[in-house]
C-alpha cells in the first residue's frame, strides 16, 4: 500500500493530523494496535485551552463539543481552607478553556473520519520504520496476522510514550530529559453532579486534590498518592473521606456518589529532541510527557499536530518545506514552556514526602502570591489557556 503521509497511532495527534491532511486533500492512512473500542473508551484528560478549541472548530469538527463541551473561564485555588478564583477572560484578553473529554474529541474525528472516506486501521501494528532518511520512508506492520508495508513521502509517529517512532531514531541523534515525581494521582469517575461551576486545584496538608468534570451529571476528581499506590487499598468510602478531607472548606460540602470508574495516573516529566529525522517527524505522547496538572498533554498533542499540519500542506501544496525544517525547533519551544507551567503547578499543589515545612511555607507564599497578584495571576491564566502555537 502506498499514501502520502503515514501515521502511527489514533490518539489525539494522530487522528487531528489526519484530520487536518484530509481537509486539505492530503492522503494519509493512520495505524492503531487496539481496537477502536479501546481507544474511544480509555479515560483520559478532560480541558482543551482556548488553541485546542479553535483548530477543532475552525477544521469542522468542533460540533458535539460545542454542543457538550463546558466552557470555563476560571479555576479555583483552594489552599489554607480558602478559595481563590483565577479569572481567564479578563487576564487574557477574552480567552478560556473548555471542559470536554479527550476520549469524546478522539470519537468525533473517529466519526469525522469514516463520514469523509478516511482510512484509519485499527488492530494494525507498526513493527519498524525503516528508510526515514531517504525520500521514500516506510512502514512495515501486522495486520489481521500478515505482515505490510506502508510506503509514504512522509512518516509521523503519534505512537505514544511507549511506542516505536522515538526509538526508530539514530540513538546517537536523540537527546532526552526526565523527572520523576514521588506521587501519582488516583482518579475516579462519579455519577454525581459537580460541587463546584469550575475546577477546584487544592493544596491540603494530606495532599493535593482536584475537583473536576465531564458533564453536569458526571464528576471527575483525583487525589494525590503514593507512585506504587495499591487501588485495593482504596474502597469507595476511604475515596471519599480522603476527598472531604483535602477539599474542606467552610460553608461547602463535597457530594457523593456511585464511582463508576477508579484508575492509578502515574506522573513525569519527559522531552526528547529533535522532532525529527529525515522524513520521520514525533507528535505528541511519542516526544513529550507532562504530569496531569496543567492540563496541557493533549493540547501539547494537539498543537503539534496543528503545527504539522500546516507544514505537510505548505510541502505538498507549494514545495515549500521551511515549515517541516522548523517544526523541531517551533514546536519544541512551545513544549517546554508547557513543561515549565506543568512542573510548577505540580511543585505548588501536591505534598512532596521528602521536603521539608520550609518548602511548604514556600507553596502557601506563592499561591498567596497568585491570589492577591494581578500580574502572578495573569501569568498563570495565561499559561493555562494557552499560549499562541506558532
Ligand atoms: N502501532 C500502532 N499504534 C501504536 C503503536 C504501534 N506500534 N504504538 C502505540 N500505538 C498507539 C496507541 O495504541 C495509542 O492509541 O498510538 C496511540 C498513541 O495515542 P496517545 O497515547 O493518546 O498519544 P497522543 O495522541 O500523543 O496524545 C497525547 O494522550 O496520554 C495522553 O495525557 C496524554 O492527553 C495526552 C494525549
Ligand atoms: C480532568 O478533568 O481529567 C483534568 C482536569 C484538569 C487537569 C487534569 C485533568 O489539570
Amino acid at each position: 500500500m502506498r499514501t502520502s503521509v503515514g501515521i502511527i497511532g489514533a490518539g489525539p495527534a494522530g487522528l487531528l493530523l489526519a484530520h487536518l491532511l484530509r481537509q486539505a486533500g492530503i492522503e494519509n492512512v493512520v495505524l492503531e494496535n487496539r481496537t477502536r473500542d479501546y481507544v474511544e473508551h480509555r479515560q483520559r484528560a478532560g480541558v482543551l485551552e482556548q488553541n485546542t478549541v479553535d483548530v477543532l472548530r475552525s477544521s469542522g469538527a468542533g460540533e458535539r463539543m460545542d454542543r457538550l463541551g463546558l466552557r470555563h473561564d476560571g479555576i479555583e485555588l483552594r489552599f489554607a481552607r480558602e478559595g481563590h478564583r483565577v479569572d481567564f477572560p479578563s487576564h487574557t484578553g477574552g480567552r478560556s478553556v473548555m471542559v470536554y473529554a479527550q476520549t469524546e474529541v478522539v470519537k468525533d474525528l473517529i466519526a469525522i473520519s469514516e463520514q469523509q472516506g478516511g482510512t484509519i486501521r485499527f488492530e494494525a501494528e507498526a513493527l519498524a520504520i525503516e528508510k526515514a532518511d531517504t525520500g521514500s520512508p516506510l512502514i512495515r506492520y501486522r495486520h489481521e496476522g500478515a505482515e505490510h508495508t506502508l510506503e509514504c513521502d512522509i512518516v509521523v509517529a503519534c505512537d505514544g510514550f511507549h511506542g516505536i517512532g522515538r526509538q526508530s531514531m539514530p540513538q546517537s541523534l536523540l537527546r532526552t530529559w526526565s523527572h520523576e515525581y514521588p506521587f501519582a494521582w488516583l482518579g475516579i469517575l462519579a455519577d454525581v453532579p459537580p460541587s463546584c461551576d469550575e475546577l477546584i486545584y487544592a493544596n491540603h496538608e494530606r495532599g493535593f486534590a482536584l475537583h473536576s468534570m465531564r458533564s453536569p451529571q458526571v464528576s471527575r476528581l483525583y487525589l494525590q498518592v503514593a507512585p506504587d499506590e495499591d487501588l485495593n487499598a482504596w474502597p469507595d468510602d476511604r475515596i471519599w473521606a480522603e476527598l472531604d478531607a483535602r477539599f474542606e472548606l467552610p460553608g461547602w460540602s463535597l457530594e457523593h456518589g456511585p464511582i463508576t470508574e477508579k484508575g492509578i495516573t502515574p506522573m513525569r516529566s519527559f522531552v526528547a529532541e529533535p522532532l525529527r529525522y529525515g522524513r520521520l517527524f514525533l507528535a505528541g505522547d511519542a516526544a513529550h510527557i507532562v504530569p496531569p496538572t496543567g492540563a496541557k498533554g493533549l493540547n501539547l498533542a494537539a498543537a503539534d499536530a496543528t503545527l504539522l499540519a500546516a507544514a505537510i500542506i505548505q510541502a505538498h501544496d507549494k514545495g515549500d518545506e521551511s515549515l517541516l525544517d522548523a517544526y523541531s525547533e517551533t514546536a519544541l519551544r512551545r513544549v517546554w514552556r508547557a513543561e515549565h507551567f506543568s512542573y510548577f503547578m505540580t511543585t505548588m499543589l501536591h505534598r512532596d514526602p521528602h521536603a521539608d515545612d520550609f518548602a511548604h511555607r514556600l507553596q502557601l507564599s506563592n499561591l498567596r502570591y497568585i491570589a492577591s497578584s494581578e500580574a502572578a495571576a495573569a501569568s498563570l491564566a495565561e499559561n493555562y489557556v494557552g499560549l499562541p502555537v506558532g
